[in-house]
């Protein structure tokens, strides 16, 4: 039996940390043997929002190096950017004709990155129509490929509910014999979930937070995180225990992200410090950190970006064939060819 196909991609804006790696690439690498991999990174999702060129390039080039350095096998998985494979921009031109404007609206995402907080108010905004139309572009990187399965964050759960409406109300509409579209499904880590702010632990790990200090990211120097990790919320209390208590809330966050690095459970790391204070907590998981990001750091620092474009021109010639393949299909089924 052939195996069933996974699709993933991360933004080349702002740096990646821990919450990215835990959240979605982490997952990836552990499914990429049961899977036929497909990586991208979504440089097409990144310029819904002003970016600077040379920075954008460079960026692209620095997400496919973590991915690889992350611990995906290039010589499996497919790595690509986005904007190499014009189908993608083809495909969502295709599905905006089937998408409502209303469900474009509704989304959380574009309220949150437009600023609006209720939509009835959507007429009298300014905001680039990239940003409203971002959940088609996505839906067509995943039906492109016929993915069955999307690792990502839980904050994209919407995005692939919209997905799976739009491959839906396609195949309803244009499908003959068989459907044209795939339905994927969601996966989500439970590790990824609980990776929460350094510096205000109810708000989730972000690349796009202004305070530097509220994440840790994938290539910070050994001294830079230990300098987040010493600053990081906690409380009063100073007695370690592991507890839903609002107010435990920072050394929650911090012994969750203790217990994704190593063995053991929060409770038993808890259990290990009852009788110590935050600072000799704080300074072994710097430590911890350090040592866990170091190897994905050194093989990051080993790859060229000659090396990346490589996999890009080779990605690319070999997903063609099948993303050509897919769009004259879909252009049939739509009268269109
Ligand atoms: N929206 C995703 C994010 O911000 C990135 C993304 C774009 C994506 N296209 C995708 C993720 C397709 C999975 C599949 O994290």
């Amino acid at each position: 039996m052939s195996k069933q196909t996974f699709f993933s991609g991360v933004q080349p804006s702002g740096n990646l940390h821990i919450g990215n790696y835990f959240g979605a690439i982490k997952n990836w690498v552990d499914i990429q043997e049961e899977y036929n991999a497909i990586c991208c990174v979504v440089n097409l999702h990144a310029i819904t929002v002003p970016q600077n060129p040379e920075e954008l390039n460079q960026k692209t080039i620095e997400v496919a190096k973590l991915y690889i350095a992350a611990g995906l096998d290039p010589a499996k998985v497919t790595i690509f950017r986005q904007s190499d494979i014009p189908q993608h921009t083809e495909l969502m031109w295709l599905l905006n004709t089937i998408t409502k404007t209303g469900e474009l609206f509704k989304m959380t995402q574009f309220k949150d990155k437009s600023g609006i907080q209720n939509s009835e108010d959507n007429t009298k905004i300014s905001i680039g129509a990239g940003l409203l139309n971002y959940p088609i572009l996505m839906a067509a990187d995943i039906l492109l490929y016929d993915a069955n399965l999307v690792p990502v964050g839980e904050d994209q759960t919407q995005h692939i509910e919209i997905t799976r409406t739009l491959a839906r109300r396609f195949n309803k509409k244009f499908s003959k014999e068989e459907d044209v579209f795939t339905i994927p499904n969601i996966y989500t880590s439970p590790a990824g979930k609980k990776i929460m702010a350094l510096d205000n632990p109810l708000k989730k790990m972000s690349k796009s937070a202004e305070a530097v200090n509220s994440r840790i990211e994938i290539l910070d120097e050994p001294e830079v995180i230990k300098k987040k990790i010493m600053k990081a919320t906690t409380d009063s209390e100073n007695k370690i225990y592991y507890s839903d208590k609002p107010e435990k809330a920072g050394l929650r966050n911090l012994l969750n992200i203790f217990s994704i690095i190593t063995d053991a459970t929060p409770e038993q790391i808890a259990e290990n410090y009852q009788d110590k204070g935050y600072g000799d907590l704080k300074k072994d998981l710097a430590e911890a950190m350090v040592s866990y990001l170091q190897p994905i750091q050194d093989k990051f620092n080993s790859i060229s970006d000659e090396e990346i474009l490589n996999i890009f021109i080779q990605s690319k010639s070999t997903l063609l064939p099948q993303t050509q393949a897919k769009i004259t299909q879909v252009k049939k089924v739509m009268g269109l060819e």
